[in-house]
């Protein structure tokens, strides 16, 4: 089972250090939320798997392979919807999908057959209503399911989401969390940032950072117990009462630590 892996990656701009030797795998099958708040280096940790950012120190692996020897290949193995929409906004979604299909599927494939993709997809992701209208004109949760779609397109073995939820309401983004746990369950390394914390019985695994330091990964429960408290709602309180540096220290001891490593 191929697992992406970040051994010790630490991560510098402008004269600081955004990402502190974070170590970390991510297994196929499983749906991973990154959390903590805002600044603490979701997006730099992000960006680091998916070779935007090349770390200062350490490095990441697909399958034992260095994702940055083998970059093309990589690339292409990978679905990756960055904070911000990256797509024209004066598309209709239907083009967009036949835009990026142009782009990312196999020239091989039969016309019909990606149609037929684009159709499911577009489904799937409940925008089939909404094929002929302009991106600019859609809802903001609608336009970040654009986004996603895209990238599902090319059926990618990696899957990385930064922020997918923001602006959706409660239900939508309950919809896009349970799409997103299917996608992992069909056997993809999925993983997103997340500033809700209300879903995240959800997730097989949640990585929090704070400050740039990894300062747990584990379930729901472990996280509760590793805080020290009753509810979600709680954890970044507690976390702020000591400073991010020996969260970290206190995780790496504990059994946690080696769990999130083993294959
Ligand atoms: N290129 C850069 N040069 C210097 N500092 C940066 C750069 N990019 C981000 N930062 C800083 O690094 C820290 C982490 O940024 P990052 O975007 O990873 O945070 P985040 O957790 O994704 O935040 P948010 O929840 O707001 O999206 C922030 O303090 C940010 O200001
Ligand atoms: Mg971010």
């Amino acid at each position: 089972m191929p697992t992406l892996r970040m051994e010790g990656v630490t991560f510098r701009a402008g004269g600081s250090v955004l990402l502190h030797e974070a170590s970390l795998a991510f297994r196929s099958g499983e749906l991973t939320a990154v959390i903590g708040p805002s600044g603490c280096g979701k997006s730099t940790l992000l960006k680091c798997l998916t070779t935007t950012h090349r770390p200062a120190g350490g490095r990441v692996t697909l399958d034992g392979k260095d994702v940055w020897e083998m970059r093309g290949p990589y690339r292409l193995a990978l679905g990756y919807v960055p904070q911000d929409d990256v797509i024209h906004p004066q598309l209709t979604v239907a083009e967009a999908f036949e835009f990026s299909s142009g782009l990312r599927l196999d020239t091989d494939l039969p016309p019909a057959d990606v149609r037929r993709r684009i159709g499911s997809t577009a489904a799937a992701l409940g925008l089939a209503a909404a094929k002929d209208r302009r991106i600019r004109r859609l809802s903001g949760g609608q336009r970040k399911r654009v986004n996603i779609g895209i990238e599902l397109l090319a059926e990618p073995q990696v899957l990385i989401l930064d922020e997918p939820a923001s602006g959706l309401d409660p239900g939508t983004e309950e919809d896009l969390v349970k799409l997103l746990s299917c996608l992992a369950r069909g056997g993809r390394t999925v993983v997103t940032t997340t500033h809700s914390m209300e879903y995240l019985a959800a997730f097989d695994r949640i990585v929090m950072l704070a400050a740039g330091w990894v300062v747990f990964c584990g379930t729901r429960p472990e996280l509760l117990a590793h805080f020290g408290v009753a509810h979600e709602a709680e954890v970044f309180k507690a976390v702020r009462a000591k400073p991010a540096e020996s969260w970290a220290a206190l995780y790496r001891r504990s059994p946690l630590a080696a769990q999130a490593l083993r294959n």
